[in-house]
């Protein structure tokens, strides 16, 4: 179902009527489409650039700065030690780092929960968005972490 789709029919579930519908199709919630996303990578990371082909396909405004010192750019966004993966974004101020799956960009901003400083998927598992390999799927957390308290919570198991 796509988005346009489950707007429609939550408009209908909740017995708003089409009117409604064609209001929420007007001002969609955090879409994806006009959000600028910034991703940190090296110049040869591979993963990283079909990543970054993912998300735009996803419908992201993806800006992609190489760098050579990727571990002051995570320094520098305070992305913790062991939820480190091999590239950095940030997107309206959150922090985004590793193969993270496009929906869950998209709810953390339109959830914006109290405390959050980013979201992360550690490592690089199989079958993560820019991780395909085959039919081979490790299952994986994704991470939403306080940089600052040190708090981390699981946002979701994929
Ligand atoms: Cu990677
Ligand atoms: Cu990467």
């Amino acid at each position: 179902m796509t988005r346009t789709q489950s707007i429609i029919l939550y408009s209908t579930l909740l017995g708003l009527g089409a009117a409604t519908a064609i209001v929420a199709l007007r001002t969609p919630p955090a879409a994806a489409e006009d959000t600028v996303i910034t991703v940190y990578k090296s110049p040869t990371c591979g993963c990283c650039a079909a990543w970054v082909d993912y998300m735009r396909e996803a419908g992201f405004n993806v800006t992609v700065e190489d760098v050579a010192d990727l571990n002051a750019v995570k320094a520098r966004h305070g992305v913790p030690r062991q939820l480190e993966s091999c590239h950095t974004a940030i997107v309206e101020g959150y922090v985004v780092e590793g193969h993270v799956p496009a929906d869950l960009v998209t709810r953390l901003l339109a959830e914006r929960p109290a405390d959050a400083w980013g979201i992360a998927v550690p490592g690089m598992p199989a079958g993560s968005p820019g991780m395909e390999q085959g039919d081979r799927r490790e299952p994986y957390d994704v991470i939403l972490y306080n940089a600052r308290t040190g708090g981390a919570t699981i946002y979701a198991s994929r």
